[in-house]
């Protein structure tokens, strides 16, 4: 399968790029505002996994150019651009692609994080609504640490929550997740529930903060 990460310059598109690549068969390429950064970052990629006898080819392009070739769009952006990032792609998608947001809105004071959703309760609920006719929307990866994933030498053992309205896609997206050795993905129901998975993100950056032996933890449920 061909998948995009939008934005995957960034922190958690690099965790996902490398554990994709290093774990998987799926064709990973690297989405950019800027297709000079894209194919930098991509190229870094590849020399990490070089340096692991991992032998693959990450391509980077613009965020429109490699979302017309992808069959799984990842809109790694920050939270207030996933929108934008959608409807900016928008015709590059195909019927029956599926784009999946890792995003929440949080805001920090002294105190540390604290959840901060959009109007429509979170921005899963709130990126449905730029989603084209004919492709389905999927929550996941929003509870995962990027500096774990992007450390190809810590194991994993951690849970990532999926959720959205067609059973097809979650199942593709918890397929690719599960690729991912160490990562397990639980099905957490429709959009809805969007903004109870999101919301475990504040927590969990607070608890690593305040807690220097869990620095980038997860959370596993057993
Ligand atoms: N970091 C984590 O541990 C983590 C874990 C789980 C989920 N998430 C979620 O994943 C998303 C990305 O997080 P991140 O930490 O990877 O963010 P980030 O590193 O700050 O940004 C990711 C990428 O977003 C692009 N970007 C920045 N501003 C943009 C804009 N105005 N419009 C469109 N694209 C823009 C940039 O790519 P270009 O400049 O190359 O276009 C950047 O490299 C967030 O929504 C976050 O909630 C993060």
């Amino acid at each position: 399968m061909d998948i995009a990460l939008l934005g995957g310059t960034g922190d958690i598109g690099e965790g996902l790029a490398l554990r994709l690549a290093y774990h998987t068969n799926h064709d990973v390429l690297i989405g950019s505002r800027d297709p000079a950064r894209a194919a930098n970052k991509a190229e870094e990629y590849e020399t990490e996994l070089d340096s692991r006898a991992v032998e693959t080819t990450i391509r980077g392009g613009a965020n429109a150019d490699v979302a017309v070739d992808a069959d799984v769009v990842v809109v790694a952006v920050p939270p207030y651009y996933v929108a934008d990032t959608i409807e900016a792609v928008a015709e590059s998608l195909d019927e029956g692609d599926i784009i999946v947001s890792p995003a929440t809105g949080m805001d920090r004071d002294d105190d540390g994080f604290h959840y901060a959703p959009p109007p429509a309760g979170s921005v899963t609920e709130h990126a449905a609504e730029s989603v084209p006719d004919g492709v389905e929307l999927v929550g996941a990866f929003h509870n995962l640490a990027a500096g774990r994933l992007a450390n190809l030498d810590a194991e994993l053992g951690i849970d990532t929550f999926v959720v959205g309205e067609d059973d097809d896609a979650k199942g593709i997206v918890t397929d690719i997740a599960e690729g991912i050795e160490g990562l397990r993905a639980l099905d957490a129901g429709g959009i809805a529930n969007a903004a109870e998975v999101e919301s475990l993100t504040p927590l969990l950056v607070n608890v690593a903060m305040h807690n220097d032996r869990l620095h980038d933890l997860g959370l596993e449920l057993k």
